[in-house]
């Protein structure tokens, strides 16, 4: 049997915990679900698992974790439905100590399968941090999401997970030793070669190597993750994303596209507390209206103007 490659694969990371990242996920694919694509969530934030939550589930009886483990063959065979015509879930691993860290083969059998499911879209929840899982997630997608907070910490994380993926992915791409090498020294801020950003490294791979500069420049150019800033108070905390936005591209050498904003909703904790979805329970908040802005952008492959 053949099978369809899903057509996209969007990932949600953020160097922090509980900013709304599954609250977002849930909310994207019931919009996009509404349109009449067909979406499968994946919480692919293996140990931390509760988009179902989110979406108002209970804890689902299959999960991630039966099919790590192979008590089930078939990734069709954990698809949750939802209460949302047109969305699916495949809920994460609970059994958090073996599953949180898969082997190596175990994390390439499940990102062949996921890229196969036949479907429109595809979006992975992958929790906090920037462990090499979460970072290889938001690498294999077709739009990497980063979502942010307005607030000194969360922005720190984000420039320091941004970073994080830049180097996995230059690190994916050669194959000479002496660059691998060079990009492992980078990960150190206070390496002796003076490297600190990933227009450094490039630079200075360029000076070892014209050609292989050159290849891999392009690669940083190709690397376009996307940003979403959630909990927004005030119009400072929208222009925010414009400020990183330009620090990426200036001081980073990263380009970042801004997908736009959401703001802090009461209505987002009153629907939690509910164990219902924003989007379906006050579909016209300033939260959720947020929400679909993102998701539309991304659909429509622009970026947030003001
Ligand atoms: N825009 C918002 N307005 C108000 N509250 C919000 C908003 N976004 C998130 N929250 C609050 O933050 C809480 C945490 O959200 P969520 O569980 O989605 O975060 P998370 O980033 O997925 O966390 P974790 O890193 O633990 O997976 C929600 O229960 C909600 O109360
Ligand atoms: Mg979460």
């Amino acid at each position: 049997m053949t099978t369809q490659k899903a057509r996209q694969i969007w990932a949600l990371g953020g160097g922090k915990g509980g900013i709304g990242k599954s609250m977002v996920v849930g909310g994207m694919g019931i919009h996009i679900a509404q349109l009449g694509k067909k979406v499968i969530l994946a919480d692919t934030d293996l140990g931390g698992a509760n988009l179902h939550t989110c979406l108002g589930l209970p804890l689902p009886k299959v999960t991630l974790d039966d099919f790590i483990k192979r008590r089930v063959e078939k990734l069709e065979d954990v698809v949750c439905e939802t209460n949302c015509d047109n969305l699916g879930l495949i809920s994460g691993a609970q059994e958090f100590l073996a599953a949180a860290n898969p082997k190596h083969a175990q994390k390439i059998r499940l990102l062949k399968k996921l890229q196969s499911l036949d479907i429109d879209y595809l979006i992975l929840d992958l929790g906090s941090g920037t462990s090499f899982n979460i970072l290889d997630f938001f690498l294999i997608s077709d739009n990497g999401i980063i979502m942010m907070v307005p607030e000194p910490t969360s922005v720190e994380n984000t420039y320091r997970f941004l970073k994080g993926a830049f180097y996995r992915r230059l690190r994916r791409v050669t194959i000479y030793r002496e660059i691998r090498e060079l990009i492992e020294l980078a990960l150190d801020q206070k390496n002796i070669r003076g490297i600190k950003t990933p227009r450094d490294l490039v630079e200075e791979i360029e000076r070892m190597d014209k050609k292989l500069g050159r290849i891999l420049s392009e690669e940083a150019f190709k690397f376009r993750p996307k940003l979403i800033i959630n909990q927004v108070r005030m119009d400072k905390d929208i222009e925010l994303g414009f400020s990183v936005k330009n620090i990426c591209s200036q001081y980073l050498g990263i380009q970042l596209d801004y997908l736009g904003y959401i703001y802090y909703d009461d209505c987002v904790w009153q629907s939690v507390r509910k164990k219902k979805h924003p989007i379906l329970e006050y579909p016209d908040s300033k939260a959720s209206v947020g929400i679909k802005m993102v998701a539309n952008n991304l659909l429509q492959n622009q970026q947030f103007r003001l």
